[in-house]
């Protein structure tokens, strides 16, 4: 397995926390039931990856996780032929695990996959639900609790990264976003322990900083970071010392950007 892959059994531990949003985890489970492959899509730690280990958890099936990069190739996804002890063996990739076990193969940022990567995915995302492994001459039916789900950034989607229109139209898609403010309060309070009242300035200063989006900044704060700066902030750090390093550093380097962000971080704590 790739040194990006990890793969996590699904009787050992309780669903990780998840908060839903709206009925993303009706439609992942009737995407399940259906034997139809899912595409996620949503800025930088809005909970997506959560909310898969949430689902696989939930549904008891094994969860093979790959973070896709443009020197992943499809055997990294399939299998390949290794020595071992003097003798070659194959060995199942994290693709060829999910479908063997009926377990949930997650391709993280799969816009980074070269194209012979995505092309594998043809058969197995089409009403065939097949993997031909022409290395050992298999040809695997995924079982009916085998799904794949991919996931991407649109934000920053390079032109000549985007999915080819033949793979995305092979999946039922979601679109996420950063919670609702009453939600993404609960959220941060449950993950850092601060109380849900300090986490709602949190999350009214993560308004005034997402909307300046767009004006130098690629992303707006994430959730995850309003995650982190409350954690710290929980753990006795001073409040301005902690919104620097999680609300401003992590966004920008340019120095008129971050002054910016900070101003709003003064208007609300300073
Ligand atoms: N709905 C949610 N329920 C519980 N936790 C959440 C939720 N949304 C975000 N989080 C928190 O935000 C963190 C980041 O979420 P996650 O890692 O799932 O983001 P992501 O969308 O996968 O980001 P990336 O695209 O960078 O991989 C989580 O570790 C969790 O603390
Ligand atoms: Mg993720």
């Amino acid at each position: 397995m790739p040194l990006s892959s990890v793969a996590t059994s699904a009787s050992e531990r309780e669903p990780p926390f998840y908060q839903r949003v709206g009925n993303e985890c009706g439609m992942f489970e009737q995407a399940f039931r259906q034997r139809l492959p899912l595409l996620l899509k949503g800025p930088t730690g809005c909970g997506k990856t959560r909310f898969v280990s949430h689902m696989a958890a939930r549904l008891g099936r094994p969860l093979f996780t790959v973070s896709c990069h443009d020197d992943l190739t499809a055997a990294d996804l399939t299998g390949r032929y290794l020595l071992q002890g003097g003798e070659t063996r194959w060995v199942d990739g994290p693709l060829t695990r999910a479908v063997r076990e009926g377990g949930i193969c997650y391709l993280d940022e799969v816009v980074e996959a070269r194209k012979d990567v995505t092309v594998v995915l043809h058969p197995l995302t089409d009403d065939r639900r097949l993997l031909p492994l022409e290395r050992t001459g298999e040809l695997l039916e995924a079982p009916d609790d085998f799904m794949l789900v991919v996931s991407y950034n649109p934000g920053y989607q390079h032109i000549l990264k985007s999915l080819k229109p033949s793979t995305r139209q092979r999946f039922v898609a979601l679109s996420f976003d950063f919670p609702p403010p009453a939600t993404e309060r609960d959220i941060v309070a449950r993950e850092s322990g601060l109380p849900a009242e300090r986490c709602a300035a949190l999350v009214n200063l993560a308004a005034s900083l997402r909307a300046m989006k767009g004006q130098d900044l690629e992303e707006g704060v994430s959730t995850r970071l309003l995650v982190y700066c409350a954690t710290l902030i929980s753990a006795g750090m001073p409040i301005l010392e902690a919104a620097r390093a999680t609300l401003v550093e992590p966004l920008s380097d340019d120095a008129d950007v971050q002054e910016g962000l900070m101003e709003a971080i003064y208007a609300t704590f300073g």
